[in-house]
């Protein structure tokens, strides 16, 4: 029945409480802020700009989000492969409301998004879909590779992207260390794509819930 239908979500997720979120925020930001100064990020400065000798500032260049969250399964209100069944799990059913703690483990940067990778627990992957959307490239990784919190996304980009760009990371060989930074190593993979590992990551409460538009 039509009812039934809308009692399906846009998507399901882990939403982090807000104060994990303010924190999570500065910290990101502050990423931006030193990655625009390095040298490193300046030689390739044109994977943002297009130019080589054009400068980008990081903090204009991406529109930040405002809720964080870790999607677990998009939904579509039921129209996406998969929806029913996965808001009938009894895993989910049973977990929804309840808090958990997500462990972020590396920030990520791309001419397209800014994120936070999540590595989940066995308990969290209970709650991870089944049948996940598979990528050519990843098709090796390990289930729940793309678990992520999108940050912020270039003008034009939809925050979807942000786990594909993910998954692009941990598909190539691991890049080069380019500079030992205050919260871990940052690497290089090529075309615009930095990633800092936190050299102690950052545990996020956050509750296992949905969202409707
Ligand atoms: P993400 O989880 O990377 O942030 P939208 O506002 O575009 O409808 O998306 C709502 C949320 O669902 C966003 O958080 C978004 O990306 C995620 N999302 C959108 N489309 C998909 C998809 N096809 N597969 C997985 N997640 C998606």
């Amino acid at each position: 029945s039509p009812l039934e239908e809308t009692s399906i979500p846009l998507f399901y997720g882990w939403f982090l409480l807000s104060s994990v979120q303010d924190k999570l925020r500065c910290t990101a930001l502050d990423f931006l802020k030193t990655l625009d100064t390095m040298d490193a990020f300046k030689k390739h400065m044109a994977d943002f700009s297009g130019k080589a000798e054009k400068e980008v500032d990081l903090e204009q260049y991406f529109n930040e989000k405002s809720t964080f969250h870790c999607t677990t399964k998009y939904c579509d209100y039921g129209r996406a492969d998969g929806a029913k069944e996965y808001a009938q799990n009894p895993a989910v059913k049973k977990s929804y409301g309840s808090v958990f703690e997500l462990s972020l483990v590396a920030l990520f940067v791309t001419p397209r998004t800014v994120g936070a990778r999540v590595v989940l627990t066995e308990e969290q992957l209970l709650l991870w879909p089944a049948e996940e959307e598979k990528q050519a490239e990843s098709s090796s990784l390990p289930r729940g590779s793309r678990a992520h919190i999108t940050l912020a996304c270039a003008e034009g980009i939809e925050p979807v992207q942000t786990g594909l760009d993910l998954l692009q990371i941990l598909a190539l060989p691991q890049g080069e260390v380019v500079e030992e930074m205050g919260l871990g190593p940052l690497r290089y993979y090529g075309e615009g794509r930095w990633m800092l590992e936190l050299r102690e990551s950052i545990g996020a409460p956050a509750i296992f819930s949905s969202f409707y538009a």
